[in-house]
Order: structure tokens, then sequence, then C-alpha cells
């Protein structure tokens, strides 16, 4: 069977997956031209940004990955019609958030971006073009993609008669933080098609760095469908550890011990069981809510049930943090000053969508009080457009001595900011630098009594303690 040759791709979407994963194509496969587009002109110029600090995706790593790459065999553009026509293969890799209007609205994907790539490709496509699915899919999307490009050469006059289209699933399995080393020694890698050529051509791309045993092939709708089933059983974990994380608290167990012990039975092993102020991120939510959504589409209501319990638990457990803050400040935050410490959805990524600190800093602000807010990576700009709430002006201390209810926040530059004359500090991110605070200098700044909230279980209790200062670590119930 000859291969199709793949010598130039394009990739729809600079995002954090378009970005990353073609960067890191174009460091492996010297040999080809890969073209990341995108109609963001910002986000473009940001990729071709000479300072490599100001990539829009923060990744260890990527910034020597794209330096290695950008100008020789990596191009990032807003030229979508040139760089569609000259590729051998085009993924699309654009966004695919919960419809927040219309039919099936707050559950199904919109597809709106998905459909709207198809059509350009089906447009400028010359050849025959393998087209891939990058983006986290609804099952059987590949479907309307297939009949989109179709209709691209129904006319049998136009120069489009001459055209051609496989259709592929191939869903990134990346997470934030860890992208590069994801990309680069992936668990595996999927490819779902029909056409044995295209699938072949695609792994021959893979291959460059990756062990053919790791490839696995299927048909297209289990491709599309693990996707989501991936996402759903990390996301069931969290909620399970979650849930006894509640537990513990209640009966004087530690979830650390029990995630331990369970984690050693090499049959739930040990990953993904670290409980935290409940998941967030641009996908979880998403793709479990899709699954719902599909679920019911075809007609399986318990199904439906069982998965959109695991982000019922999700918001109980962030609502739960924000509650307990409440109750151990004496019943108020009013008018008091609580520390954010950490606003990103996880460390090591400057990503904030779905993050569990806008509930949680939303849920504090709603009762009055003033956050100070610090993230080593998070600007202040996408934490105005999360909390959809201005900062207070750092000249104005009126709100933070009243008591009128309302509440606000203000952004701080550095860990001391935060902790001066707080009344408590909540740790929402585990960042790095929070695991290692001098809690014996700190003490000091705050306003006593004073509490460390640590819902990600990094921080040393004995060493808080010892400071003076109140603690609660999420699942510890030793204290109980
Ligand atoms: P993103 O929002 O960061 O990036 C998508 C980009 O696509 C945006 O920059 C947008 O401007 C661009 N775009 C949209 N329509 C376009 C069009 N017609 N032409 C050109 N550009 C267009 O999204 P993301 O986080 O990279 O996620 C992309 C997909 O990958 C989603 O389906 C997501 O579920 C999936 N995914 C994401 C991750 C992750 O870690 N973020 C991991 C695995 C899978
Ligand atoms: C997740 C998956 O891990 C990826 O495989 C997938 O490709 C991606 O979603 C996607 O489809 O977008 P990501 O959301 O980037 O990746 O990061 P995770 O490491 O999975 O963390 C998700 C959330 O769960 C974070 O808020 C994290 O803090 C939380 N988490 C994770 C826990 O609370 N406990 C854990 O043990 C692990």
């Amino acid at each position: 069977m000859e291969n199709f040759s793949v010598s130039s791709i394009c990739c729809i979407g600079a995002g954090y997956v378009g970005g990353p994963t073609m960067a890191v194509i174009a460091d492996r496969c010297p040999e080809i031209q890969v073209n990341v587009v995108d109609l963001n002109e910002e986000r473009v110029a940001a990729w071709n940004d000479k300072n490599l600090q100001n990539l829009p995706v923060y990744e260890p790593g990527l910034d020597l990955v794209v330096s290695r790459a950008r100008g020789k065999n990596l191009h990032f553009s807003t030229q979508v019609e040139r760089c569609i026509s000259n590729a051998d293969m085009v993924f699309i890799s654009v966004n695919t958030p919960t419809k927040t209007k219309g039919l099936g609205a707050g559950q199904a994907s919109d597809l709106r971006w998905v459909e709207a790539c198809a059509r350009q490709v089906a447009k400028y496509a010359k050849g025959h073009t393998i087209v891939i699915e990058k983006s986290t899919l609804p099952v059987r999307t590949a479907e309307a993609i297939q009949k989109i490009l179709k209709s691209a050469h129904r006319n049998p006059s136009s120069d489009k008669a001459q055209c051609s289209f496989s259709v592929l699933s191939n869903p990134e399995f990346l997470a934030e933080g860890t992208a590069i080393n994801d990309l680069e020694t992936p668990d595996r890698v999927l490819i779902g098609g029909e056409d044995q050529k295209a699938i072949e051509a695609l792994a021959e791309i893979y291959r460059h760095w990756v062990p053919d045993e790791k490839i696995l092939r299927t048909n297209l709708w289990s491709s599309e469908l693990s996707k989501l089933t991936a996402n759903a059983f990390l996301a069931q974990r969290i909620s399970s550890i979650n849930s006894i994380s509640a537990f513990c608290e209640a009966t004087g167990a530690d979830i650390k011990e029990v995630a331990r012990a369970i984690g050693s039975d090499s049959r739930i092993g040990p990953k993904f069981l670290a409980a935290g102020p409940g998941f967030g991120g641009s996908c979880f939510q998403k793709d479990i809510l899709n699954l719902v959504y599909l679920c019911h589409h075809f007609g399986l209501p318990e199904v439906a049930e069982y998965w959109e319990r695991v982000v019922m638990i999700n918001n109980w457990q962030q609502h739960r943090i924000a509650r307990l803050v409440v109750k151990k400040l004496f019943g108020t935050v009013t008018g008091k000053k609580i520390g954010i410490l950490g606003f990103s959805f996880k460390a090591d990524t400057n990503d904030t969508r779905e993050s569990p600190a806008i509930r949680i800093a939303k849920d504090l602000l709603e009762e009055g009080s003033n956050l100070s807010i610090y993230d080593p990576k998070v600007e202040i700009e996408q934490i105005t457009h999360e909390l959809n709430l201005q900062r207070e002006d750092d000249t104005n201390t009126k709100k933070e001595t009243s008591l009128t209810g309302e509440g606000a926040w203000k952004y701080a530059s550095n860990i001391k900011d935060v902790i001066k004359d707080a009344d408590a500090v909540l740790i929402l991110t585990e960042w790095q630098e929070f695991r290692s605070l001098d809690w014996e200098s700190l003490a000091p700044l705050m306003r006593q009594p004073a509490w460390v909230f640590d819902s990600r279980g990094i921080v040393n209790t004995e060493q808080v303690k010892e400071s003076g200062l109140n603690i609660w670590k999420i699942g510890d119930g030793s204290d109980q």
C-alpha cells in the first residue's frame, strides 16, 4: 500500500492544543512545513513575539520547542485560506465550548467553529486533503464534517471536482502544565478512521518520535467517544476522592492516607487521587456535560444521570470550601481581608478557564469579603474577566475597613501583600512556591486570630500550627 506523502500541514486554531501540538510536530518532523492559523490576530502576534516569555500559552518547555522550529518549518499566521490550499493535511483544533443558548444549552458542545472550519476546508482545499479532528467532539461529528466536505465537489464543472478528503479523528490527551512532556512521550496516540492510507499517513508523522505500538488505530466513532470517556473517567476519580475528602474531615480520617492506601491497589493505581477544590479547566466539565447530552439524545437517561453526578459533586466541593471559610471566620467574612493564593485551575499554567478559584472567589465576594489575589502567571485582566468585576483601586482603602457588605478584590504582585493584615489565606492552586512558605515569618503579618485554608493539601500543617495560625487542610480530619 503506497502512503500519502505529507509535506505541508495546516492547523486551524492556535490555542492551548493547536500551538503546543504543532510546535512538537514541527520540532520532530523538520521535513514538514507546519502552518498554524487563527482568526485571532492578537494571539497570532503573541505566537510570533520575539520574546518567548510572551507566547500566549504558558507551558514549561514550550519556549524551547518553539524557538527551535519557529521561522524554519513552524509558522503562525492569520492566512487561513492560503494555508489550507497548500496543505496535504489539515488539523481542526478550534474551541468546542458548551452551548450557552438554544437547543442543548448548558450541555451540548457548540460546534459552530468546527463547522466553519469544515466549510473553509471544503472551499479552499486542493487535491487530496486529510482532515483531522483534533478538537474534542461529540461522537459522530465526523459524519457531519464528511457531509460538508463532500458538498465541496458536488458541481462537476468546478475545479473542486478534483478535490477529495479523508476524515480522521485524532483526539489530544495532553494536560496543561505538562503539555510538552505529554506530547513528546504520550501514553498513546489515538487515530480513528476508515481510510487506511490516511491513517498510516498520520501514524507516519507520529512515528518520528512515538513507538508504533503506542499508536492505536480504531474506527471513527470509537476514537471520538474514547476522548470523552477518558475525560469523564479522570473527572470521576477527582469527584470520588473529593467526596471522600469531606467524609475524612467528618470522621477524623486523612484523605492522603486513604488515597495512599487505595492507590497501592494496582487495580486502582496512585494517580489522580489528589483531593482539591474541585476540577477546573476548559474540558472536564464541558466534556462530561456533552456526554450527558449525548446519553439523553440516544435514549439513555440513567447513564446521563450517572455522569451528571460527577459535575454536581464538583460544584458542591467548590461551594463547600467557600462555606467553611465563612463558618470558621465566626460566620462572617464581611469587611475581612482574605488572601487568595493561586487563580489558575492548576499549577504550571496561566489558564483560568473553569478554575475552582472563580466560584470560590465569587462566593466569598458575595459574602462581602475583601479579596487579595496573587497568582504567579495569571494577569490582572484575566482575573477581572473571570470575576466579571473591576478590582479596587490600589489607593482606595475605604472598602477594606468598611462593613458595607459589598465584596471587593485587589491584585497582589507578591505573597507578602496577600498575607499582610489578612484574616485568612486560602491556597487554591498548588504552585510550587506555595508549598514551602515560611509561616513563622508570615504569621505576624496577619490579623489574629488568623487562618490558613489549604485546599490543595500542600502546606506543612505542623509548621503552620507552630506559627500560631489556625489551619484547615482538605480531607484532614485529624483536628475534628
Ligand atoms: P482555545 O480556545 O485555546 O483555542 C482555539 C482557537 O481556535 C482560538 O484561538 C480561536 O480563535 C481559534 N478559532 C476558532 N475558530 C476558528 C476558525 N474558523 N479559523 C481559525 N481559527 C479559529 O482552545 P484549546 O484549549 O486549544 O482547545 C481546542 C480543542 O481541543 C477543544 O475542543 C478542547 O476540548 C480540546 N482539548 C483541549 C485541551 C486543553 O488542554 N486545553 C486538551 C485536549 C483537548
Ligand atoms: C485534562 C486531562 O488530564 C487531559 O488528558 C485532557 O487532554 C484534557 O483535560 C482536555 O481534554 O482538555 P487538564 O484539564 O489540562 O487535562 O489538567 P488535569 O491535570 O487533568 O487537571 C484537571 C483539573 O483536575 C485541575 O483543576 C486539577 O487541579 C484537578 N485535579 C487533577 C485534582 O483536583 N486532583 C488530581 O489528582 C488531578
